[in-house]
């Protein structure tokens, strides 16, 4: 018979998870050591801090986004955004100029942490576009040209062509292309609506104040495929 303490198993399977988290250990301290102006570096730190936090509950394993419909299932993809802009709205939840249950009290805690974080998720791969199905008829136009008519600008004016996102003239415009699609939705009816509020003069509230709800919807899925 073979006592807990004395199975060759257990042994080597602890000793297994003590070299394991001596190796993490040992892996933050290089790239710490490597100092903070490097950052390849700060990315690969940020990494560990997301997946060893709560980000992945909601954001997915790898930034990717939430799969779900509602507001704490349908989480913006992060993996790819541009980190001057995920910055602004860690500060804006933070600061409290953007809303939600969930970030507002994530962004209590805002450090150099998060900063890693943040340039990791900047940093890491978009999902490839698939075999975008056909747009829907106008919406196309909508984006590339606007509808003068009611006064709606070309969105691609400011998130440009391919909806990659810019460095702006006043503030960061997000990537839209390959964004969740529900949480596209929610955030132009919040827009519309009022709900959100912290884009520079307000421009993204005049923005969607003309479309419609069949619009919206159809710019949410064109946008998520791009
Ligand atoms: C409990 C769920 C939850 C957790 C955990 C969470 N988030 Fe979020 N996050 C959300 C939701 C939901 C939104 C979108 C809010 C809205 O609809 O306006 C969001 C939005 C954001 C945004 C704004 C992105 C954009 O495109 O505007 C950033 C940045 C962000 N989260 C960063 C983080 C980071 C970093 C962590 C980990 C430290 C984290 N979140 C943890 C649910 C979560
Ligand atoms: C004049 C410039 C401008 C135009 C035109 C514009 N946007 Fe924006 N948009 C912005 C800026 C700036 C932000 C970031 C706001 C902030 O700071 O939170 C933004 C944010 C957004 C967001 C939120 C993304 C996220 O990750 O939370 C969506 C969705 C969006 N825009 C869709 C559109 C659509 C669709 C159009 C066209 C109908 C459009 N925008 C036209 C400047 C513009």
């Amino acid at each position: 018979m073979t006592g807990r303490g004395t199975d060759p198993r257990t042994i080597r399977s602890s000793a297994h998870d003590r070299c394991a988290r001596a190796l993490v250990t040992l892996a933050l301290a290089c790239l710490c050591a490597q100092g903070r102006a490097d950052p390849a570096s700060d990315a690969a730190r940020g990494r560990l801090l997301a997946e060893g936090g709560r980000c992945p509950e909601c954001h997915g394993a790898q930034g990717e986004g939430g799969t779900g419909s509602d507001a704490s299932a349908s989480a913006p993809r992060l993996a790819g955004q541009r980190f001057d802009y995920l910055l602004k709205e860690f500060r804006d939840f933070r600061d409290g100029r953007r809303h939600s249950d969930a970030m507002d009290i994530i962004a209590r805690d805002d450090d150099d942490e998060v900063l890693d974080i943040l340039r990791y998720y900047a940093g890491a791969a978009r999902r490839a576009a698939a075999d975008p199905p056909p747009a829907a008829q106008g919406v196309r136009r909508l984006f590339e040209e606007g509808d003068a008519g009611r006064a709606i600008r070309a969105c691609a004016d400011c998130h440009g062509a391919g909806a990659e996102g810019s460095a702006g003239r006043r503030s960061p415009v997000p990537r839209l292309a390959g964004q969740v699609p529900a949480y596209l939705e929610r955030q132009l009816r919040d827009w519309r609506g009022g709900a959100r509020r912290n884009s520079a003069e307000d421009v993204m509230n005049r923005e969607a104040a003309q479309l419609t709800d069949a619009e919206i919807d159809d710019l949410a899925r064109y946008l998520s495929n791009l």
